[in-house]
């Protein structure tokens, strides 16, 4: 697997860890010698980060679910050609904050009923899937409270209410059912250790 790259996505819900645990996966990884891609979604290469402006800043009618979910889409397969692709070619660990998971739940599931769309589109521009995708599985009250504590200009999503919060968490953990292979569920209602931990000893599991 080593030589082919390894492609690990941390999903969940706004809040839940997925910033901070992918951070401290990477300098774990790169302290023991791995050669790693930390980047995230929407972003990751100069194109895709002019896109995450123009998808999470400004008004939350900016963009139809529809037109939302080509920008997205747009954005993931420039990062794919630019960044995960040719990182992985060389045998690099790349960790992804969020990734076409987060397209389903949020394109898919909560801004509009889109997943037939969101399925057929991924087929179609993007056509891969991460080798392993950390779920970091958070109580909703908990990660909203953790995502509002963070002031920015990147607040077109962040207006979720605890409902919606609830049907993402669950959402996600049917999206863990639906490909068991690939996701591990990680309870993240734990100090940042604890879940390091887990994290640490399910990625250590995957490299050699
Ligand atoms: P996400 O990327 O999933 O939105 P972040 O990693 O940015 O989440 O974390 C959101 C906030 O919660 C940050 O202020 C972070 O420092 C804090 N945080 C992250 N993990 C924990 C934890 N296990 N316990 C308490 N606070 C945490
Ligand atoms: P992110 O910066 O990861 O937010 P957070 O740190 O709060 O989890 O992602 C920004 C927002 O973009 C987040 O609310 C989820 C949303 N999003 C989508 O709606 N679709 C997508 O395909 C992706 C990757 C993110």
């Amino acid at each position: 697997m080593t030589q082919q790259g390894l492609f690990l996505t941390f999903e969940g819900i706004d809040g839940s860890g997925k910033s901070t645990q992918a951070r401290m996966l990477a300098d774990h990884l790169r302290n023991t010698g791995h050669e790693v891609v930390l980047t995230r979604e929407p972003g990751g290469s100069p194109g895709a980060e002019e896109i995450r402006n123009l998808v999470l800043q400004g008004d939350p009618d900016r963009w139809s679910a529809e037109t939302e979910l080509l920008l997205f889409t747009a954005a993931r397969r420039d990062h794919l050609e630019r960044t995960i692709e040719p990182a992985l070619a060389e045998g690099k660990v790349v960790i992804c904050d969020r990734f076409a998971d987060s397209t389903r739940m949020y394109q898919g599931l909560s801004r509009g009923n889109l997943r037939a769309a969101v399925d057929q589109l991924h087929t179609l521009m993007i056509g891969r899937e991460p080798d392993m995708t950390l779920l970091i599985d958070m109580d909703p009250d908990t990660g909203l409270s953790r995502a509002k504590g963070r002031q920015g200009v990147e607040e077109r999503f962040e207006d979720f209410g605890p409902d919606l919060q609830r049907r993402m968490r669950a959402g996600f953990l049917d999206l863990a059912k639906e490909f068991p292979k690939r996701f591990r569920v990680i309870d993240g209602n734990r100090d940042v250790d604890s879940v390091a931990q887990d994290v640490t000893d399910i990625v250590g599991t995957s490299l050699r």
